[in-house]
């Protein structure tokens, strides 16, 4: 995506805070980073703090899928603090090599399940995931499958680089099914079940979804426990 490419000369810090108006801690994290390498969209870096910010200096258990360079990593251990658990996943066996410097790294697909619940049981559970891996729709749909159940209440699952669902190079396309948000859009019926007759998408999986948010190529999807609405007219 070259053509959305900033100005590598240019002030990070101050395009990310006048066009946004973000000046938290992460922004320094980010822009100030020499350790490294992080790659992300500017206006991810509100968004990160808008959902994360509650996990900071807790003991958040915090899965990134997608090490690559290990910059995110680092990035996050800066940000969210000693107490998380942190760990990354990525199937290129040379991010081993960042095991044990921010979190931990454990070399495997998004895809293996048996996998994806070993890391999980390792890490003693599941707060936070952000999936940053392949970018391929039926990767992201199938991880997402898996690992939300995993989640913990009150948990969150985010999805970043969701530009790639208008890609058919990673299995999306506008309008198409496969599309991410097409998916996004079955949780959001499933999550009104109860002012249709058509039935969920996805039994056993949209029961416990109770929030769906979407960005510029980011999802956020909530997990907390689930009642039948009710109204009432006071006073
Ligand atoms: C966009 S990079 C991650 C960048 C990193 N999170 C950061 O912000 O610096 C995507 C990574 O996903 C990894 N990847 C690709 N397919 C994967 C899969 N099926 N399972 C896990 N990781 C995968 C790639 O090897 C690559 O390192």
């Amino acid at each position: 995506m070259r053509r959305f490419r900033f100005d590598e000369e240019a002030d990070v810090a101050a395009d990310i805070r006048g066009k946004y108006g973000f000046d938290g801690e992460l922004l320094e994290i980010f822009a100030g980073n020499t350790g490294a390498v992080v790659h992300k969209w500017h206006h991810y870096i509100p968004l990160y703090d808008r959902y994360l910010a509650r996990f900071r200096d807790r003991p958040v258990r915090f899965l990134e899928i997608g090490v690559h360079k290990g910059g995110s990593l680092q990035m996050w251990r800066r940000y969210l603090g000693e107490q998380a658990t942190l760990f990354g996943i990525d199937t290129d066996p040379d991010c081993a090599t960042y095991d044990g410097a921010a979190g931990a790294v454990r070399i495997g697909s998004q895809t293996d399940t048996q996998f994806l619940s070993e890391v999980v049981a390792e890490m003693g559970g599941l707060d936070v995931v952000l999936d940053d891996g392949s970018h391929r729709m039926a990767h992201v749909r199938a991880t997402f499958r898996h690992l939300f159940p995993l989640l913990d209440q009150g948990g969150l699952y985010m999805v970043e680089d969701l530009h790639t669902a208008y890609l058919p190079r990673f299995g999306g396309g506008h309008g198409t099914r496969t599309n991410f948000f097409a998916f996004m859009a079955e949780l959001a019926d499933d999550m009104h079940r109860w002012y249709h007759k058509e039935g969920l998408h996805h039994p056993g999986l949209s029961e416990r979804v109770s929030g769906l948010h979407v960005h510029d190529s980011i999802a956020v999807i909530d997990k907390e426990p689930v009642h039948r609405p009710v109204h009432s007219r006071v006073g």
